[in-house]
């Protein structure tokens, strides 16, 4: 069965899906993208997803390309035709197709790219393995709340972290202190028990798993604070995981050469996996998202 991916208007068998060559999504990055899990044929965190796009077009002022309730149609109807029970959608908007100019460009249609696929469906005993992270520096630009497509930096801290054998680097800033993975959020749990993750603002992507994972830890009364925290203090930490839309909830055990929680899942970690599940499998109903600043 072939693909089936949605550009500009149309369904296209996706090995024939393409774009202008003067897309400024190709020529300068101007744009932005949202990834969705899709969990039994259902889109996980549907609303959150859409609140944090509407967030990234605001604040780079390009415009819906259609309107919103045509929108969720088109992103179903891909998942639809590519017959994905488990698996992600891909959402990219750009500004549009423009003489190459660096100034946004007038009367230009925002242009659009939704694809599909499969993936495994979550498996609680791979995301129970662990996985080993290097930190790196921070090297983004400031608006990191934008879920913009240039993404040069991720790309380039994802390779190094590939080529030292790791699956995530998180990214310190200059204060040393934790602000996310490449492409995932970061959280520790300290030798108190503190469950820790960055605040928001622009130093993160406010990610949707990451407010689901706030609210079921909080839903369960366990100690939660989102904050700064160093690198040292994730070299010390109790457990340690990744969350993201694509890992879940992912464990951690080693940080740089320090094993985190004797090589296994953290008891913590191990219960905030469960209740995502739980919340997945409820189907991720709307997350609210009103605290953008
Ligand atoms: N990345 N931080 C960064 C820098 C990310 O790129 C992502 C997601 C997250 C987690 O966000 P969420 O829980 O909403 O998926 C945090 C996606 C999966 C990607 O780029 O493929």
């Amino acid at each position: 069965m072939s693909r089936i991916s949605y550009v500009n208007g149309q369904y296209i068998p996706h090995s024939n899906a393409s774009v202008h060559i003067e897309d400024r999504g190709y020529q300068f990055a101007d744009g932005v993208y949202e990834v969705f899990a899709v969990h039994d044929g259902n889109l996980v965190g549907e609303q959150g997803h859409l609140d944090r796009l509407k967030h990234s077009l605001v604040s780079l002022q390009i415009d819906w390309p259609m309107a919103k309730r045509s929108f969720m149609v088109v992103v179903k109807e891909v998942v639809r035709r590519n017959h994905v029970k488990f698996g992600l959608v891909y959402i990219q908007i750009t500004r549009g197709v423009a003489r190459r100019d660096h100034p946004f460009p007038t009367n230009t249609q925002s242009a659009i790219v939704v694809t599909a696929r499969k993936m495994p469906p979550l498996d609680k005993n791979v995301l129970n393995k662990g996985v080993k992270v290097i930190t790196i520096p921070d090297i983004r630009w400031k608006r990191k709340d934008i879920k913009s497509i240039s993404l040069l930096p991720n790309c380039l801290g994802k390779q190094q972290a590939r080529e030292a054998g790791a699956f995530e680097a998180w990214q310190y800033d200059g204060e040393g202190n934790i602000t996310e993975g490449t492409s995932s959020n970061a959280w520790i749990v300290t030798k108190d028990g503190e469950l820790v993750t960055k605040q928001i603002g622009s130093t993160i992507l406010n990610g949707i798993t990451r407010l689901a994972v706030l609210e079921s830890a909080r839903e369960a009364g366990f100690s939660v604070s989102e904050r700064a925290f160093s690198i040292e203090e994730a070299h010390n930490a109790k457990e340690a995981f990744i969350t993201s839309s694509t890992s879940h909830v992912k464990a951690v055990t080693r940080i740089d050469d320090k094993i985190i929680s004797n090589g296994h899942v953290g008891e913590l970690t191990s219960k905030l996996l469960d209740l995502y599940v739980d919340y997945i499998e409820e189907i991720g109903g709307p997350i609210v998202t009103d605290r953008w600043n």
